[in-house]
């Protein structure tokens, strides 16, 4: 790969179809459907300009150690990842949701040091210790929704949208640790050496979300 050319890491799944769009009214567009290929590093009709696409929670290591000079990646797994090592200069405001403690409905305060279930075990560590609120955590990589009625914990730490999942698994919303949407975050070596291309893109973006602000 020729050292000019400006790697943008991103994320399949329900984030990529709305991070596309705006990408390609910033004058990017991958040449190939990402969706449908089996790749992970894609051309675009900008020549100086390809994306990658990994896990959510591998973009700001990429973009930390500069092997991608920016990325997409929810605020969520910035929290979570809690470096400073990179600029997190635009709020793309998509995916928006809530990172909420949620509890089974009704359930009465825990007695003791309450078990909390969650894949966000930095942020939720941080939280309840800003609470004043000692927590035993248990760590989980997914359906954190059964934990409380499997017995394993009385609260969980997780992404709440439509909070159907919640209802569904017996469960209510309770406190709101911060809302979420997907951030651009650039490499901040890639942000001088790359400065032109890099600000070119972030304004066609920037344009791009504020377009979508005032529809
Ligand atoms: C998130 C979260 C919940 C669900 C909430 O999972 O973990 O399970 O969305 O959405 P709702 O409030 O609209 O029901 P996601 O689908 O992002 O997958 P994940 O389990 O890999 O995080």
């Amino acid at each position: 790969m020729k050292s000019s050319e400006l790697v943008i890491a991103l994320t399949k799944g329900r984030i990529l179809d709305e991070v596309l769009p705006l990408f390609e009214r910033a004058g990017i567009t991958p040449v190939e459907n990402i969706s449908k290929s089996r790749k992970l590093i894609f051309a675009t009709n900008h020549k100086d300009v390809c994306l990658m696409v990994i896990r959510g929670s591998d973009v700001p290591t990429y973009v930390e150690f500069g092997s991608a000079d920016m990325g997409v990646v929810g605020k969520d797994l910035l929290l979570e990842y809690g470096s400073e090592e990179f600029y997190e200069p635009l709020d793309l405001k998509i995916a928006a949701c809530r990172l909420m403690t949620a509890e089974p409905i009704g359930a009465l305060p825990a007695v003791g040091r309450l078990k909390v279930a969650t894949k966000f075990t930095n942020i939720a560590k941080k939280y309840f210790a800003e609470q004043g609120q000692q927590i035993e955590l248990i760590k989980l990589n997914g359906a954190l929704e059964l934990a409380p009625a499997m017995g394993l914990a009385d609260c969980i730490v997780d992404i709440v949208d439509t909070g159907k999942t919640l209802t569904a698994n017996g469960l209510e919303p309770r406190q709101l640790i911060a809302n979420i949407s997907s951030r651009i975050i650039v490499n901040k070596a890639s942000m001088k050496i790359k400065h032109d291309i890099i600000r070119d893109i972030l304004g066609k973006l920037r344009m791009a979300v504020e377009a979508d602000q005032v529809r």
